[in-house]
C-alpha cells in the first residue's frame, strides 16, 4: 500500500505537502522521498510522545488515549533531517498549524485513525487545498476504525462539492472537483466517487494499508 501513497504524492504539487499523524515518521519519509527534489515544503503534524488522542468519541472503541506515545520528536525530526524543507510539528491537528497559515495546500495524508480529529482536520483543509489538491486519507472503511467513517460521512453531507474516490480496501482520496477521475486512473479500486450509503457495507476487517 506504501507504493500506492508514493504515487499519489508525485501526482501533486509542486507546493505545499502535509502529513497529518505520523507517529514514528514512517509514512512522513515516504511521502518525502516520493517527492524529493521538487520544491515542495513538507510538514508533518502529531503530538508525538506528548500526545496520542486529544478526544475519542463513542465510535472510537479500538482507540485508547495512551495509544501512539511510544515515539520522540528528536527521533523523528533526526529521521527526517536530510530532506530540506522537511518540518516536523509536535501538536494536535489543526490548532498545531494555526501560527502557519496554510494555504494552497496541493497534498495532505490525513492518518489519525479517530473521529473528532478526522473532522476537524477535513473541515480545516477543506478550505484550504489548492485548487487542484487532494488528501489522501487512511482507514476509510476498516472496522476497527468506525469513527473515520462516522466523520467522513459527516463531513461529506455538509461541505460541498468534494468527491471522494476509493483507493484501496482502506484508503481514499478527496479532491474538490471531476479532474480528480482523470488524474487518479489506474491508482483506485474505483475511479468513480463513492456512494456515501456504501460507506459502511465496504468496511473490512483489518484490510491492508
Ligand atoms: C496510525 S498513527 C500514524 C501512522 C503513520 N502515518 C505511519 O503510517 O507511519 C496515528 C497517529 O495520529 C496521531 N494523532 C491523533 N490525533 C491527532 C491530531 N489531532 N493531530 C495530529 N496527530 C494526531 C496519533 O498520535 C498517532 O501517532
Amino acid at each position: 500500500m506504501r507504493a500506492k501513497l508514493w504515487n499519489l504524492a508525485r501526482l501533486a504539487g509542486p507546493g505545499i505537502f502535509l502529513e497529518v499523524g505520523s507517529f514514528r515518521g514512517g509514512t512522513a519519509l515516504h511521502i518525502c522521498n516520493a517527492i524529493a527534489n521538487r520544491g515542495a515544503t513538507f510538514y508533518c503534524f502529531d503530538p508525538l510522545e506528548k500526545g496520542g488522542f486529544e478526544n475519542l468519541g463513542a465510535q472510537d472503541t479500538c482507540s485508547k488515549p495512551g495509544d501512539f506515545t511510544d515515539t520522540q520528536h528528536e527521533a523523528v525530526v533526526k529521521l527526517l533531517s536530510s530532506r530540506p524543507n522537511a518540518k516536523v510539528i509536535q501538536g494536535y491537528f489543526p490548532a498545531a498549524a494555526e501560527d502557519l497559515k496554510l494555504h494552497d495546500i496541493e497534498f495532505c495524508h490525513l492518518d489519525v485513525d479517530v473521529y473528532e480529529a478526522t473532522k476537524k482536520s477535513l473541515e480545516y483543509l477543506a478550505p484550504r487545498l489548492a485548487p487542484r489538491g487532494f488528501i489522501v486519507l487512511d482507514d476509510m472503511g476498516r472496522l476497527e476504525t468506525p469513527g473515520v467513517n462516522k466523520a467522513v460521512a459527516e463531513f461529506l453531507l455538509v461541505i460541498r462539492p468534494f468527491f471522494l474516490f476509493r483507493c484501496s480496501q482502506s484508503r481514499a482520496s478527496f479532491c474538490r472537483s471531476r479532474f480528480g477521475e482523470e488524474k487518479f486512473r489506474g491508482l483506485f479500486l474505483k475511479t468513480v466517487p463513492l456512494d456515501l450509503r456504501k460507506i459502511s457495507l465496504t468496511a473490512q476487517r483489518g484490510g491492508p494499508h
